[in-house]
């Protein structure tokens, strides 16, 4: 398992280019282009470089662990997965160029695309000194035009990106990207009812076209789930201290909600159940909410079933159990 915290590497190069960069000037423009997302809005408002270092300072952080926790997930239903190339659509920082190149060994050819200008310039400054992604090559433009001139990669990647384009546009961005993927593509949103509706609704067009899912669902039917409940995870990562003078936070953790499909053109041969909230444990039952290969189910673990309750007792949120 990777662990959701940035690497030292990367957090190396961050510090490296916070030198002589005011916390509160980064707070002010972290706030506002959280105020931005919040308000429905892109990264369109990230122009300049301390933009940009203000953005990877707030959001980074987070976005790379859900994406880990996302990979994670995908590498314990294909363990034998190596994939050699990533493409990361909307890679903005490289976030999750980072996360996939920790949890594949095998990766050699990054590929990322960006319509933003800054957020590409800091990508290219953070992965300068990587022994594994100073070789990185990183397109600007708008994403379907770049992609259609990228090659077809093992591994592609969306994260916390869908959801700046419009519903028409995911519908075709979700076809390209899939088009550009030779075995898995990995779809990442915040975890919001909207979020989880995109993923959805790009899950339903994938499979119509012959994917499979490999996490988090057990199967490749519609979801089990309805409104006003939603499919969707957490991940707590560790805050260091400009982290957290830049949100202007106490805590030194932080619990990031995420909704997220990881689909595949390989046979997916194990499909177990998925927790889907804590469990509730107590002295009698661990309760449990899965989705399971039959449909949703409120699983009850009674004490007196003393294994089945020992190693129910330590399923957390986003298992995978069985
Ligand atoms: C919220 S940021 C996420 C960045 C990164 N993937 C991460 O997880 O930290 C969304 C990124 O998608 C990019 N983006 C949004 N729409 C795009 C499009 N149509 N073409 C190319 N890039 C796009 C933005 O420029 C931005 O860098």
């Amino acid at each position: 398992m990777t662990s959701p915290d940035l690497p030292a590497e990367l957090k190396a190069a961050i510090d490296g280019k916070l030198r002589g960069f005011s916390r509160s000037d980064a707070a002010a423009r972290a706030a506002s282009i959280s105020k931005t997302y919040r308000d429905g809005g892109g990264s369109g408002t990230i122009r300049s470089e301390a933009d940009a270092l203000a953005y990877a300072l707030a959001r980074m952080p987070a976005t790379y662990a859900a994406v880990t926790a996302s990979l994670n997930a995908l590498v314990e239903i294909r363990p034998d997965f190596a994939p050699k190339s990533l493409l990361d659509v909307g890679a903005g920082p490289g976030t999750a160029t980072w996360a996939a190149a920790e949890a594949f060994p095998s990766l050699q050819d990054f590929t990322l695309l960006d319509a933003n200008d800054a957020l590409r310039t800091l990508a290219l400054d953070l992965a300068r000194d990587s022994t594994r992604l100073r070789g990185i090559g990183y397109e600007r433009g708008e994403a379907r035009t770049a992609l259609a001139k990228a090659d077809a990669a093992d591994l592609v990647v969306a994260s916390y990106m869908i959801g700046e384009t419009g519903e028409a546009e995911q519908r075709a961005l979700a076809e390209l990207m899939w088009a550009m993927t030779t075995d898995t593509l990995l779809v990442v949103e915040p975890g919001t009812p909207a979020g989880y509706g995109r993923i959805i609704a790009l899950r339903e067009q994938l499979i119509a076209q012959g994917a499979r899912v490999a996490a988090p669902c057990p199967h490749d039917g519609k979801c089990p789930l309805q409104a006003p409940d939603w499919c969707h995870f957490t991940q707590r990562l560790q805050r260091s201290r400009a982290h957290k003078q830049v949100k202007g936070a106490e805590v030194p953790f932080e619990d990031e909600r995420f909704a997220y499909v990881a689909l595949t053109r390989a046979a997916v041969a194990r499909r177990p159940s998925r927790v889907l909230a804590q469990p509730a444990v107590s002295k009698v039952e661990v309760a449990a909410k899965l989705c399971t290969p039959e449909g949703l189910s409120f699983t009850k673990v009674p004490r007196r079933a003393k294994e089945d309750y020992a190693s129910a007792r330590r399923w957390r949120w986003g298992d995978a159990v069985s």
